[in-house]
């Protein structure tokens, strides 16, 4: 008798020809509601991180043996129960780490020069010759750059940075060894005094309890008058009304998200800000890395049911 399988989302034909190959597979299910109905029979769930793992749904599943998320967060997901249930847990780390760290200096420049104003400016027929003032942004070469958060992204990013001129200061649970900072050209910062002094924050932690609501209001309001902050990590992390606060003072530069607390719900009010840019959490989209993870979330599958450990491991 043949595994059988459930994929919240259709993937890649290749995946799902390679799956089909070994399991009897289910593609398709929105929501939580619909996750427990199908799952209930399943041996696996490849899902994505928009699909929350929670205890109702692991208990619906008495024959789990691994959840393979498509994504390196995996908050979507009670790690914790499911362990204790014995039912691995497996994301898919470093492939996406080139791929996010690309994204975020997207929204580094766009927001530092205004990108998509300007497009916008252009578009409508605005433009009507060179002018000293137009789209004023901010220089980045000679600024700092605080980067929070120094797993393998907050090091992607970091290398980037040290091309555009930047100073890198970092913060981070563990802080590096000497020769990493050495390596990056980063060093260790307090997190406080990073969000006072660096003229680009840009944060890189997984959400964790630890990590919720790190940037919380009293810190939000120790950010640099004229600052950017960057955010392609989680929306959790940061408090967002807060946030939104200053930038509608204009006490900030601007600021840059690919996540949202509670996405993909967005907060009005940021959809009205100009010096924002908003994108839909596409930090590893592209088509080599959501390939590469596709075939990762699926081999982790093949291994686990075939009597093997997984190979990228949460537990
Ligand atoms: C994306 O946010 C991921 O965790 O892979
Ligand atoms: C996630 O932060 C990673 O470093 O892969």
């Amino acid at each position: 008798m043949k595994y059988k399988v459930l994929l919240t989302h259709e993937l890649f034909p290749e995946v799902h020809e390679k799956l089909k190959n070994h399991f009897e597979m289910e593609i398709g299910a929105e929501g939580k509601d619909e996750i427990i109905r199908k799952i209930r029979d399943k041996d696996a769930i490849l899902c994505f991180l928009r699909d929350p793992i929670d205890r109702e749904v692991i208990d619906s599943a008495p024959k789990l043996k691994i959840i393979s998320n498509y994504a390196v967060g995996y908050d979507n997901i009670d790690v914790e129960y499911a362990k204790s249930k014995g039912i691995y847990v497996t994301n898919t780390p470093d492939l996406l780490t080139e791929a996010t760290a690309d994204l975020t200096w997207a929204l580094i420049l766009a927001v530092a020069r205004r990108i998509v104003e300007a497009d916008s400016f252009t578009r409508a027929g605005k433009f009507k010759g060179w002018e000293a003032g137009l789209f004023l942004g901010m220089e980045l070469n000679g600024k700092r750059i605080g980067i929070v958060g120094m797993g393998r992204i907050g090091k992607a990013v970091a290398r980037r940075a040290r091309g555009f001129g930047l100073e890198i200061v970092y913060n981070k649970r563990q802080r590096l060894s000497p020769d990493e900072e050495k390596k990056l050209s980063a060093r260790f910062m307090d997190l406080d005094e990073l969000l006072q002094t660096s003229h680009i924050i840009t944060i890189h932690t997984p959400l964790t309890p630890e990590t919720n609501n790190l940037i919380n209001r009293e810190r939000i309001y120790k950010i640099k008058e004229g600052a950017i902050l960057i955010n392609t990590a989680r929306g959790a992390v940061v408090d967002e009304d807060a946030l939104i606060e200053r930038l509608e003072k204009g006490s900030l530069f601007g600021a840059g998200f690919d996540v949202y607390r509670g996405e993909p719900n967005i907060n009005p009010k940021l959809l009205k800000l100009k010096n924002v840019v908003l994108l839909p959490h596409i930090g590893s989209a592209t088509t080599e890395t959501r390939l590469a993870m596709a075939n990762l979330a699926a081999d982790n599958i093949i291994a686990v049911l075939s009597g093997g450990k997984p190979i990228t491991p949460v537990w």
